[in-house]
């Protein structure tokens, strides 16, 4: 039998399913995708073409020192991943254990449980308070002799706030012998960072991703920011088992893009102004309530009986896409999560949340 075969923490793992996703570009709202520098990309992906049959860099150099520039720390302090989620595995791998703990926001996102799971960890979770904000103290003491790892997104998916501020990291940093991971995800638009506390802090790992303000997604690119003893083990492991991780587009698209620091300015106004107006719309509909987010997808709270779950079952049949929070533990299930679309798709979508809230509203 293969299930004897199979690692326990495999087995007892809950695999999401998430079904088959059409790559519908206007109104696929689930993962919180951002559509920008497409002109740019295009031109740096091309020039690859012809080396596609070479591999790459196996120290990913040109990249690290302009992730380094951007980010005004060393080369030595980057380790460039296969998206961020890889970032996250990779410290996992690095540094968990079996009978390890770690400890995790609730709720927070998802992954932190399932690489910590998969290495043998249990997962203690500290509830945020009722407005989402999290209780340092509390969060303190969760940490045992056995927590290994202790993992915050900041600002968090799913609430979309910011849980800490620079000095609170700091705080904890100072207060724990064990690791903190902070993913900044959404760094470029919570404001908050603590890479310039990794440098120091050589239990302070920071995460951070090209899949979402960068619209890399597809790519798959992310990074870890830490101070250098962290990082030769990381690239320890990285360049014995996985040295060509990042691919040669993914590369030269963030390079490319690195290199326009105006350019990615202008576009982070661009989509904070995206999304207000999105919000602006979603707000006349008086049975939601949308969150005050500083990530690249909207939460909205819905105040009459419908579930969000109801919700994306009858925006499926419109061709939307969106995701209920059901993946999301100690998340309501009034709630539901939405990228942002488009200007030219946005009223269609919120025309249709209307439409099937009316329906709910008359039927139930
Ligand atoms: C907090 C957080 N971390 C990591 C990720 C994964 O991003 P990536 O596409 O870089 O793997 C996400 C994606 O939604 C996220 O919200």
């Amino acid at each position: 039998m293969i299930v004897q075969l199979v690692r326990k923490q495999i087995r007892e793992m809950q695999e999401i399913n998430w079904g088959d996703i059409p790559d519908n570009t206007g109104m696929r709202l689930l993962w919180g995708e951002n559509q920008k520098f497409i002109e740019v990309y295009k031109e740096a992906v091309e020039k690859e073409i012809e080396k596609i049959n070479l591999y790459l860099s196996p120290t990913k150099k040109e990249l690290r020192e302009e992730l380094a520039q951007y980010n005004q720390v060393e080369a030595g302090n980057i380790i460039p991943t296969n998206g961020s989620d890889e970032a996250l595995e990779l410290i996992a791998k690095v540094f968990i254990a079996e009978g390890d703990e770690v400890v995790m926001p609730l709720p927070s996102y998802p992954c932190f449980e399932s690489v910590s799971q998969m290495m043998g960890a249990k997962t203690v979770t500290v509830s945020l308070e009722e407005d989402f904000s999290l209780n340092v103290e509390k969060l303190l003491g969760a940490v045992t002799e056995k927590t290994k790892v202790v993992w915050i997104a900041n600002p968090n998916n799913p609430t979309g706030n910011l849980l800490l501020t620079k000095d609170q990291i700091e705080y904890i940093a100072k207060k724990i012998k064990c690791l903190l991971v902070i993913d900044e995800c959404y760094f470029e638009l919570g404001g908050v960072t603590a890479a310039q506390l990794a440098k120091n802090y050589p239990n302070l790992i920071i995460i951070r991703s090209f899949s979402k303000v960068f619209a890399l997604a597809g790519a798959r690119l992310g990074y870890v920011i830490c101070n250098q003893e962290v990082a030769a083990y990381l690239n320890r492991l990285q360049q014995t088992n996985q040295v060509f991780c990042v691919n040669r587009f993914a590369q030269a698209a963030a390079i490319t893009i690195l290199r326009q620091p105006e350019l990615i300015k202008q576009s982070i106004k661009e989509f904070q102004e995206l999304k207000k107006k999105f919000e602006t719309k979603l707000r006349q509909i008086n049975q939601l309530e949308v969150l005050d987010t500083k990530t690249t997808f909207s939460i909205v709270k819905i105040l009459s009986k419908t579930t969000g779950a109801q919700l994306k079952e009858q925006l499926k049949k419109e061709n939307i896409f969106i995701k209920d929070c059901s993946i999301y533990e100690g998340f309501g299930e009034q709630y539901f999560y939405l990228g942002i679309p488009q200007e030219q798709y946005q009223q269609k979508v919120v025309d249709c949340i209307n439409k099937v809230l009316e329906e709910k509203k008359t039927y139930a």
